[in-house]
């Protein structure tokens, strides 16, 4: 793909359009367990399309002991009883296709579950057909593990296996083996788990961990980070030359890619988390075929500021021009504490504009757009291991932007039966915040995303334009999206403070958080987000 095709021809869905991510355990409850399942998105996809979103991705859905909740997979090519049947998932994407919404899964091709049929296989022993399927070692010479390799949950990636002596590696949990992407007969089985959803109808693919599919085959001991000293968080110890981002992974994305490329117009996006000069490279351009979009969590991993947000925006939208790749933003996902939590709620709606009005795919998280928060769980009902086997950093804990979706005031908040107990417990706000409430205050934040969206359909400046940052004091953020001569101007004031802009803020306002049209010049008010056709 080159720029011209990115930039000025027809855009793909993929690029035009807005990806809502839905965390299926907690979507909806069709049939009061307490769990959201396939039957309750199903009934929710006119909720999607009304808000304007173009795709939903879907957290996994496939068999599995859930001991990650779902990335910890026992059978690709089968929809958890959890979550419903595999006649289910087609009425979900009959029904997506109808309402002209795109549907893509999550594919997790780092690890299985240790329940797959594949690792039971590979622990029969060393001579095992499919013992090469995983990443196993031998003991260090004191018996101990093969290197100082860590998991993401804490602790070791490696765990023994008795029976055999050996150990196996894991990057996450110790019930989340890594499959061993050097052997050809893995990379088959896993491409035609790609091309079994595709020929379902799936339009395209999350896929998880993809920048950790391969490690370097020496197994060498990953060196200490200069500036980590003890009693930092054990998590920035190392510094992952060994395990991440690996010259092989790339090819790996290569084949993978070529499978996408034998069906029509599907996309992947890549869980990537890398700093730009090393997350382009993954990104799908005509020279190097590789991962449509790799996601950019750059807004949540830096401060929420003006000026850092304005040097990032510039960064990233210079270096994808340059390397003829489409641009993409995140700012919440279900690893990430809310954003509304994050930025407060003050700049709430500053952030969900600046998310759907800069140049590139936006991907949206369920709940975001009711302004949902991080609900504070207690200990006894937290479920999440990240954060269990991590006690001592709070942070690691998932539980709290994991909650349950807020339909409605019933005590269930119209997630799941008056009476149940979903699996994890409901926001206390849920009688105030939710769906219904929101869809009745022409002014609620519900409504507010909804104008958005809708004037990202109705302004193609918004969604093809180029993007080009505007001086401003120091804690606005302005910028310019401008095609065929149409301009749009965006102001996001990211303080407390009154800006007058002169003939910056000149001409029609679009849009505006505060609900009202200021007139052309008016002042930027504290916290505004203001989108208008300069004069
Ligand atoms: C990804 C997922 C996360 C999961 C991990 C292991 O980071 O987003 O939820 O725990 O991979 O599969």
């Amino acid at each position: 793909m080159n720029e011209a095709v990115q930039t000025a021809g027809p855009l793909k869905w993929w690029q035009s359009g807005i990806i809502y991510q839905i965390y299926p355990r907690s979507f909806q409850d069709s049939n009061g367990d307490g769990v959201g399942d396939l039957p309750g998105i199903t009934r929710r996809l006119p909720y999607l399309a009304g808000l304007g979103v173009d795709a939903a991705w879907l957290s996994p859905i496939f068999t599995s002991p859930m001991r990650d909740f779902g990335y910890d997979v026992a059978d690709y090519c089968d929809i958890d009883p959890l979550f419903g049947t595999l006649a289910d998932f087609d009425a979900l994407v009959a029904e997506a296709h109808r309402l002209g919404l795109k549907l893509m899964l999550d594919y997790v091709p780092n690890h299985t579950s240790s329940d797959h049929a594949w690792f039971q296989e590979a622990l029969q022993g060393k001579d095992s057909p499919k013992r090469d399927w995983y990443v196993w070692r031998d003991p260090a010479p004191d018996g101990g593990v093969p290197n100082n390799w860590t998991s993401f949950f804490g602790g070791p990636a490696w765990t023994l296996d008795p029976v055999s002596g050996q150990y196996y590696l894991h990057q996450f949990l110790p019930s989340q083996p890594d499959l061993n992407w050097r052997n050809p007969a893995v990379r088959e089985a896993m491409f035609d788990v790609l091309r079994f959803w595709m020929r379902r109808g799936v339009d395209g693919f999350r896929v998880d961990v993809i920048w950790l599919l391969a490690e370097d085959e020496r197994f060498l001991d990953e060196p200490v980070r200069p500036e980590w000293k003890p009693g930092d968080p054990e998590k920035a110890k190392l510094d992952h030359i060994y395990t991440q981002d690996q010259p092989e992974t790339h090819d790996y994305i290569r084949e993978m890619r070529a499978v996408l490329d034998e069906f029509d117009d599907r996309m992947m996006v890549g869980e990537i988390y890398l700093p730009v000069a090393q997350l382009l490279p993954y990104a799908g351009t005509a020279e190097n075929p590789m991962v449509h979009l790799p996601f950019n969590f750059h807004l949540i991993l830096q401060g929420w500021d003006a000026g850092l947000v304005r040097d990032f925006g510039d960064h990233y939208d210079a270096a994808c021009r340059a390397d003829g790749s489409w641009p993409n933003w995140v700012l919440g996902n279900h690893d990430q504490h809310r954003f509304k939590t994050r930025v407060g709620a003050a700049q709430y709606r500053v952030a969900q504009t600046l998310l759907l009005t800069l140049r590139g795919t936006p991907t949206v998280y369920y709940g975001d757009e009711i302004g949902m928060q991080n609900v504070d769980i207690p200990l006894h009902l937290q479920v999440d291991p990240a954060g269990l086997q991590q006690p001592d950093v709070p942070a690691e804990g998932r539980d709290p932007e994991r909650t349950p979706m807020q339909w409605d005031a019933t005590p269930g908040a119209g997630f799941t039966a008056e009476g149940v107990s979903p699996w994890l417990p409901l926001a206390d706000d849920s009688h105030r915040v939710n769906v219904e409430a929101q869809e009745a205050d022409p002014h609620s934040d519900l409504n507010y995303f909804r104008a958005l969206t809708r004037l990202r359909r109705d302004t193609p400046a918004l969604v093809g334009g180029d993007y080009s940052s505007v001086d401003a004091p120091q804690e606005v953020f302005a910028f310019r999206r401008c095609l065929d001569g149409a301009q749009v101007t965006v102001l996001l004031n990211f303080g407390a403070g009154e800006h007058t802009l002169g003939d910056l803020a000149a001409g029609e306002t679009l849009l505006s958080s505060c609900n009202d049209r200021p007139a052309s010049g008016a002042p930027l008010r504290p916290h505004e987000a203001r989108i208008l056709r300069p004069a």
